[in-house]
């Protein structure tokens, strides 16, 4: 299975030009891996831009967000096959940054829902607020929050949901969590979603790690970590640092 990167801009960059000219870069960059797969997330305005109009290898777009209605008056959402029809492939959900501004695990259910019923990937973020490593309490919130998110998703779906264990202390951090825990981290979700969806399909499923990963501990979080693959945030729109972060993980398999 290849190794998959997702770069998730945030509200970034401030102007078209630059969108494109990261997407352009990055296309270029990606078209040579060998083992990795990437994609990129610009805000939502940017997307018809970054779309490829013909396909690249190793290469597409998501998107960031999404809303879990169909259709209808809800000013300022934007739906799954809205985000399909314009040529995104996959949907980021439940991102601690939009947990923070009112995402429960039952919109974030409703969201993934909506994602998988139009045939879109959703990339479903998962990841304790803090970690106390005496108490252990950090199991336990993750449990819950992966039983809530997924308990309601059919189990023909299960399979093509991405997983990004994304501690939230360590998203926008100086440091990453330290590749050692991320193996611990990633065996456990795997085993959280076995519990929901079966032994072998878990062992199936991409999770990716996510929080202040950038071309310096890109390698060992994969080596060591046995991540999936990576949701990088802020080095996601550091042209250099992204393509020396994709080589990086390319030549680890
Ligand atoms: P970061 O963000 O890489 O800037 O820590 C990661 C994320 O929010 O997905």
């Amino acid at each position: 299975m290849k190794k998959l990167v997702v770069g998730n801009w945030k509200m970034n960059p401030s102007t078209l030009d630059e969108a494109k000219r990261i997407t352009k870069k990055i296309q270029q960059a990606s078209q040579v891996l060998v083992n990795t797969e990437v994609v990129l997330c610009p805000p939502s305005v940017f997307i018809s831009s970054c779309v490829p109009k013909k396909s690249v290898p190793n290469f597409n777009i998501g998107a960031q967000s999404v809303f879990f209605e169909e259709e209808g008056s809800y000013t300022g959402e934007i739906s799954a096959n809205m985000l399909k029809d314009i040529g995104v492939t996959h949907i980021i959900s439940g991102h601690s940054e939009e947990r923070a501004r009112g995402d429960t695990d039952e919109i974030v259910s409703k969201k993934v829902k909506a994602i998988l019923d139009v045939g879109v990937i959703p990339i479903v973020c998962v990841g304790e607020i803090l970690r106390d490593n005496e108490d252990g309490s950090h199991f336990d919130f993750l449990k819950n929050q992966i039983k809530n998110t997924f308990a309601n998703i059919p189990k023909k779906y299960a399979k093509e949901i991405v997983l990004a264990y994304e501690p939230v202390w360590a998203i926008g951090a100086k440091e990453a969590m330290v590749p050692e825990q991320v193996y611990e981290m990633v065996l456990f979700v795997k085993k959280e979603f076995a519990d929901l969806f079966g032994n072998d399909l878990a062992l199936k499923t991409t999770v990716l790690y996510g929080g202040s990963v950038n071309f310096r501990n890109a390698s060992d979080i994969m080596k060591v970590g046995q991540a999936d693959g990576l949701l990088v945030g802020r080095e996601s729109i550091n042209t250099a640092g992204f393509e020396e972060l994709l080589k990086e993980v390319d030549k680890n398999i």
